[in-house]
């Protein structure tokens, strides 16, 4: 197990760099190292620009073609889809606020209601973990008085995610887009399906 604590946003990237160079992951690995990492708002400001219509995502690191790290800024009462992951890896920390993350059962076909298996309140500084094997989610930021802001690692990175409408089980196919990369606002481009994670 890895002891190092990263003291700050660049030095837990650094370590990630290093743990994702090895082709086996250790999932408890990561969620330690990003769990260590105490959110400092200073260090992820220029990352967490917020919309104030819909949740954003803002590349931070492409984490040399092994991960990518997008930080998530939800307005009040924005949310997710319900959705999957292509499947990867999927790392959330929170860095301000809370999320509420709801866990479903994968459909046994299009036809019906999707049933809720679970839900719960991620606080400042906790990582959740979820890949397809354990099932959905869909994440919100229920505040009607604070943005919340997230920082998710998906290995490997992926495009495209299945996205699920809770009352019909029905699925679609949606595009993953950036709002920023690297901090600078990324030029306007064709208006893309839901977009999720
Ligand atoms: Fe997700």
């Amino acid at each position: 197990m890895d002891a190092r604590k990263p003291k700050t946003l660049e030095e837990l990237i650094k370590m990630l760099h290093q743990i994702f160079e090895s082709n086996s992951i250790n999932v408890e690995e990561v969620q330690e190292l990003m769990e260590a990492y105490k959110s400092n708002p200073q260090e992820w400001k220029k990352y967490a620009i917020f919309d104030q219509h819909r949740y954003t995502r803002n590349l931070v690191d492409e984490g040399n073609g092994k991960f990518n790290l997008i930080v998530l800024c939800w307005g009040e009462g924005h949310g997710s889809s319900i959705h999957d992951h292509s499947d990867s890896h999927c790392f959330m920390k929170m860095l301000q606020g809370e999320l509420k993350e709801t866990l479903f059962d994968w459909p046994k076909g299009e036809d019906g209601e999707m049933t809720e298996r679970s839900h719960r309140i991620l606080e400042n500084n906790s990582v959740a973990y979820i890949n397809d094997s354990i099932g959905l989610h869909r994440v919100e930021n229920v505040s009607h008085t604070e943005g919340s802001v997230s920082l998710h690692l998906y290995s490997p990175p992926f495009q495209t995610c299945q996205v699920f409408d809770q009352r019909t089980s029905h699925k679609n196919v949606a595009q993953m887009t950036f709002w920023s990369k690297y901090g600078e606002r990324t030029p306007f481009q064709c208006p893309a399906p839901k977009e999720n994670n």
